[in-house]
């Protein structure tokens, strides 16, 4: 039977228009980026407050390694920033901080820095953050299919999605892109099979509280089928 959705148990956000928000302003893009780190920091609290279970975080794709090196120092030095200020802040109240992508190729602090702190992410939390980084669904379902390879045998969905980097995260109940863009950048292809897609033309640092609320709500009047009648 087909089900109402309730609350989403996983949110993903595609976290899009810092640049514009920026040039609108006549400010560098690297202020958008900064507008956008304190949208995230509000929105992590909000989410959990609002009962979901994870909020995943699509901050940096494998296409966006490719930008200036300027802009990639911006955004590597908010990294080490949010790591260092305010992730162990979140761990220390028993809030779930993970990372999905590739973080070996950012500069080895902030790749160490990430590593350190996420490896004392407690496995109960109530609510957890996920950071994609340096995450791309291409590259992810390329490195579980060389795993695959490796141990041989038979695949089935359930072993193949058990080694991708979201192994034990729920699949996104629902996914937002923010800044007007309909489209998924390469984020959680896989396991957005069946996720319900909101698009908004927000852009992201303008992307408040009441933004989320209207999406949750939106989610909360579809119809999930799963392919049943
Ligand atoms: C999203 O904002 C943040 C990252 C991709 C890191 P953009 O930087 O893509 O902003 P626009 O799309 O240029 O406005
Ligand atoms: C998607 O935004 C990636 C992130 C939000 C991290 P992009 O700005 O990179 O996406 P495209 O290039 O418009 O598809
Ligand atoms: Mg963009």
């Amino acid at each position: 039977m087909a089900e109402k959705s309730a609350l989403p148990v996983n949110v993903g956000i595609i976290m899009d228009g810092n640049g514009r928000w920026a040039k609108k302003r006549l400010l560098p893009r690297s202020a958008g980026h900064d507008a956008g780190m304190k949208r995230i920091i509000k929105l992590v609290e909000y989410a959990r407050e609002s009962g979901v279970k994870y909020l995943t975080l699509y901050a940096l794709s494998t296409e966006n390694l490719s930008r200036p090196k300027e802009e990639l120092e911006g955004l590597f030095t908010l990294f080490r920033k949010y790591f260092e200020d305010y992730a162990p802040k979140l761990i220390g109240e028993n809030v779930g901080v993970r990372v999905i992508g590739d973080i070996s190729a950012l500069p080895a602090d902030v790749a160490d820095k990430i590593s350190r702190v996420c490896s004392r992410s407690p496995s109960d939390a109530p609510f957890t953050v996920v950071f994609a980084v340096n995450y791309g669904s291409r590259a992810e379902i390329v490195r579980a299919a060389n795993f695959a390879a490796e141990l041989g045998g038979k695949v089935t969905e359930k072993s193949f999605a058990k080694l991708l980097y979201t192994a034990d995260i729920p699949d996104p109940d629902l996914i937002i892109r923010t800044g007007g863009e309909i489209r998924l950048s390469n984020f959680l292809l896989w396991q957005a099979a069946y996720a319900e897609l909101y698009f908004s033309d927000v852009l992201f640092p303008d992307f408040d509280n009441k933004q989320f609320d209207k999406a949750i709500k939106e989610f909360s009047r579809r119809t999930r089928r799963f392919g049943k009648i």
